[in-house]
């Protein structure tokens, strides 16, 4: 399960291996989603029920949540499925950030939180926190807002200043620099995702001094937990040889 660019990469890795057919599963969010190195299955299961329903059906030898660290929905599911269904759950999910000399983060355990931490006063917020969760900051009207994502805010916010920005990632830290510079932000707010893709925001705020009012993710409970693509590959052997020998 996908929508990351880790969940590609890995597949991309497996993509080579004979003795494996590896499907991959996007929600069906992104209009115009990347190309996948393997075939691809869109589209919600239908809860925990239809996930671990699907395991049986396709006789899945080992489940891969490689899905984001911020989608907790599914990983739940995954969980659920994979105790339900007895198929192996192998977690993958990239570390967070850390802070580094110079970073001015606020760091929250929700949007609620982040939408309490801009204060008062009116300021100008970068919002890059993607699509589905930026409607929070309608609780705080008198802010200025530069809504940035990869698809439409739909519908838009019931804020009166909001200004959208469609773009999809890697960003460079020159072009957040310009960026923040340009619209003049005054404070930014992220998800803690981990990765390089999104990082250049954190670096461009820090290099100006700007604020960040960062989210952070909930604890990972998962039995077979990979960091890196490298160690999801050699848990993923460990876990289908193990899976196999038992005859799931
Ligand atoms: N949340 C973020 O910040 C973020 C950022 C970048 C990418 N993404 C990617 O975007 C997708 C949706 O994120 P979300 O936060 O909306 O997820 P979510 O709240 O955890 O999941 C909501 C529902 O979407 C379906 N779903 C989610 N991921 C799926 C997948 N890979 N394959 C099939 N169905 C999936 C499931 O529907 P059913 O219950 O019907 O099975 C799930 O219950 C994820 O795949 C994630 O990796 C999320």
């Amino acid at each position: 399960m996908g929508g990351t660019a880790e969940a590609r990469d890995l597949a991309g890795v497996l993509a080579g291996r004979a003795d494996l057919a590896v499907t991959l599963s996007l929600a069906g969010r992104t209009l115009d989603p990347a190309p996948q190195p393997v075939p691809v299955r869109t589209g919600g299961f239908g809860g925990a029920f239809g996930l671990a329903a699907y395991l049986e059906q396709e006789a899945i030898d080992l489940l891969i949540d490689a899905t984001h660290p911020f989608a907790r929905q599914i990983s739940a599911n995954a969980r659920a499925a994979s105790g339900a269904a007895g198929t192996p759950l192998l977690r993958l999910e990239r570390l967070g950030w850390e802070a580094a000399e110079g970073d001015r983060w606020t760091r929250v355990a929700s949007m609620a939180e982040a939408v309490a931490a801009l204060g008062e006063a009116p300021r100008r917020v970068f919002l890059a926190i993607g699509r589905q969760e930026a409607k929070a900051f309608d609780a705080a009207p008198q802010h200025h807002y530069l809504v940035r994502s990869v698809d439409p805010v739909d519908p838009p916010l019931t804020a009166p200043d909001v200004q959208y920005l469609l773009a999809r990632g890697p960003f460079a830290v020159e072009a957040e620099v310009a960026l923040l510079r340009e619209h003049r932000i005054d404070i930014v707010v992220s998800k803690n995702s981990g990765g390089e893709a999104t990082y250049g925001k954190i670096v461009a705020a820090r290099i100006l001094g700007l604020p960040v009012v960062l989210v952070e993710r909930e604890e990972a409970q998962d039995a077979h937990h990979a960091g890196t693509v490298e160690d999801a590959v050699l848990l993923a052997d460990h876990l289908v040889g193990s899976s196999r020998k038992r005859g799931v």
